[in-house]
């Protein structure tokens, strides 16, 4: 029986709702370099090789090969709700030699890491999948380092996307600050660091 962790395709394709897995093939086609190169976002971040880094929603891994390649020294940990997500993250990272790579199911209300744990957070067309965001928001707050960075990107035509004055809202109210944005006709990411 499907269970709320358990998305429906049919109820994705009438709206909003958990992106389904099966679906998954859809976030991988090389037309989207067009919109968001993984790159681009990348570069958005400013890591630095021995960054601990966060991906939440990674879903099959379209931007976290490129952030893997960009941590020689450092780790990627990707936390997701579905793990028919990570298993096809996994896979493809695996195929192409990353083992800097660890990977968790996202569940319970309260993240699986210590206080401080990460220089960078990211998440790309997720937010607003997510139930509980005021948790979530608490939880960035939480595991980002002092002077740490979390990077939030919102695309067009996505059902779940959520306006920048509702994330600067969210972000503000964790007790991050606003810093960089990067806006194009495609979507827009918004970084907000904590407090050294
Ligand atoms: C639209 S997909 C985006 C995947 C990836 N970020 C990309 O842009 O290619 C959203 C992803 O967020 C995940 N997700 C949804 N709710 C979540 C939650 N509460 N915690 C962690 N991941 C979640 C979904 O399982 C899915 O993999």
């Amino acid at each position: 029986m499907p269970d709320d962790k358990t998305p429906s395709v049919s109820r994705r394709f009438a709206g909003k709702g958990v992106f389904p897995y099966q679906m998954a093939f859809t976030l991988l086609i090389p037309l989207r370099r067009l919109l968001l190169s993984p790159a681009a976002l990348v570069n958005r971040l400013d890591l630095a090789a021995g960054h601990h880094v966060l991906e939440i929603g990674p879903g099959p891994g379209y931007f976290s090969l490129e952030a893997a390649k960009r941590l020689p020294q450092g780790r990627l940990y990707l936390y997701d709700i579905q793990p028919e997500m990570l298993a096809h993250a996994r896979r493809r990272l695996k195929k192409r030699g990353y083992t800097n790579v660890e990977y968790h199911r996202a569940g319970g209300a309260r993240f699986p890491f210590a206080d401080n744990t990460f220089d960078r957070i990211f998440l790309v067309t997720v937010l607003g999948e997510v139930a509980n965001r005021d948790v979530y928001l608490q939880e960035i707050a939480r595991t980002l380092k002092p002077g740490g960075v979390v990077s939030v990107t919102e695309m067009q035509g996505d059902p779940d996307k959520l306006e920048e004055e509702e994330l600067d809202a969210l972000f503000t109210a964790a007790g991050l600050e606003k810093g960089r944005r990067y806006r194009t006709f495609a979507g827009f990411t918004l970084n907000f660091s904590k407090n050294a």
